[in-house]
């Protein structure tokens, strides 16, 4: 057991998996930008191996002679109705995977009829997005504005484009010691080639140009880095007294829409969202991106679920490769799980069909899941489908 808890992954025991081989055919196909952007965890590495080691600590007890004949993976969401509580996990500039970026994603997510979340990092425009991604339903990612008009402008966008709820990230006002992108110099490459231009054609941010002398036409780069240094990875936090602020405003402008905190690690920090009023949180460690030698994420999920799981929709992200990683999640209690960089592994390989396949496989492999092991709805996952090890030090 104590094996399973080594921080490599090739010392224990499902190694080469087709994830892996996923990753190592992303790795082949991307620009070396995109590679180290997609692949780079904080520090050493630690929190992104304690993510998925978490998963084995919980096997799923099959059962037998169960009726799977007619199975169900729908989901429903903040009154929405889903194909599966899988969806797409938040994710900047993707253009630097591909250059359909966003909205191949975007398109993947409405023919499939899953749940979207755009980044505030994203590539191509929140208009843009919300078009591609159609009659599908789709959050907005919020990497908070230290200037409020600006942050007010990207919610009024949000939900004039017809995004359902907003996703506040609580867990990277600054980015963390990333290794490859300080190698990389990266922040600069992404600055250089305007990859994360999601802001560029916003009114208040246009207005922010024009008091610095900066034509975006003429100077799209230096745009962008002005985009990127000032109001996303800006190192300037806001805390939990400019929460009400920021969920009043989304509420009035939005008519009432879902507010959500991601990146929620602590019971205690659980239990403050809940005293907030806050429709939901994401349990996520950012994939393991931000805090090196952090708790990983499932084992924060339990714990929370635990304290405010029946207060608060608890949604989770970080380390999920496989359906098996799903349902532990869900068992576990999360109602809802994202995904990360499988999808981007997708894009980064094959563009929107690679997207597609990837997810469909997931989906495929969580239905023969549900079949296999006598879960045929996702209600029936619980935590008597779990036998759970005891955490080792
Ligand atoms: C992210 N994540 C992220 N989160 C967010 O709120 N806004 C963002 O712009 C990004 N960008 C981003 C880029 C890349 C390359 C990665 C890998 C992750 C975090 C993301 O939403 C999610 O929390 C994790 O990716 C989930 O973990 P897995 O599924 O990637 O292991």
């Amino acid at each position: 057991r104590e094996m399973f808890w080594a921080p490599n992954e090739r010392q224990f025991p499902p190694f080469n998996t087709e994830p892996d081989k996923l990753k190592a055919k992303a790795q082949e196909r991307l620009t070396q930008a995109g590679w180290y952007y997609s692949s780079c965890n904080a520090g050493i590495n630690w929190t992104h191996y304690a993510n998925r080691t978490a998963f084995y600590r919980h096997q799923i007890i099959p059962r037998m002679l169960i009726d799977t004949n007619a199975r169900d993976s729908a989901t429903t969401l903040f009154g929405h109705k889903l194909a599966a509580p899988i969806g797409f996990a938040p994710i900047g500039i993707n253009r630097i995977y591909h250059p359909t970026g966003e909205i191949s994603v975007a398109h993947v997510a409405r023919d499939l009829n899953l749940l979207y979340c755009l980044s505030s990092a994203g590539s191509y425009s929140i208009e843009d997005v919300g078009e591609a991604n159609g009659q599908g339903i789709r959050f907005f990612q919020l990497y908070q504005s230290p200037d409020d008009e600006q942050a007010l402008s990207m919610l009024r966008r949000a939900h004039a484009s017809g995004f359902q709820a907003l996703m506040l990230t609580t867990d990277t006002w600054q980015l963390a010691w990333r290794h490859n992108d300080v190698d990389m110099g990266n922040y600069a490459f992404y600055h250089e080639h305007g990859v994360g231009d999601i802001g560029l054609n916003d009114s208040v941010f246009l207005q922010r140009l024009k008091e610095a002398g900066i034509d975006p036409d003429k100077e799209p780069k230096k745009a962008g880095a002005k985009w990127m240094d000032e109001n996303i990875w800006h190192g300037h936090s806001h805390t939990w007294a400019k929460m009400p602020w920021l969920m009043k405003h989304w509420r009035s402008i939005s008519g009432g829409k879902p507010f959500c905190l991601k990146g929620i690690q602590s019971v205690a920090d659980a239990k403050k969202a809940v005293e907030l009023g806050v429709d939901g949180i994401v349990v996520s460690n950012h994939a393991g991106r931000q805090v090196d030698g952090a708790i990983a994420s499932l084992d924060a999920l339990e714990k929370i679920v635990d304290a405010v799981g029946d207060k608060i929709v608890v949604m989770y992200d970080s380390g999920v490769r496989t359906a098996a990683d799903v349902f532990k999640a869900l068992a576990l209690g999360a109602k809802f799980v994202f995904i990360g960089r499988l999808w981007v592994w997708g894009l980064g390989i094959a563009g929107e069909t690679g997207v597609d396949h990837v997810i469909r496989a997931l989906l495929a492999e969580f239905d023969i899941l549900q079949e296999c092991s006598g879960y045929p709805k996702v209600d029936d996952i619980n935590r008597d489908a779990l036998d759970s090890l005891p955490r080792v030090a």
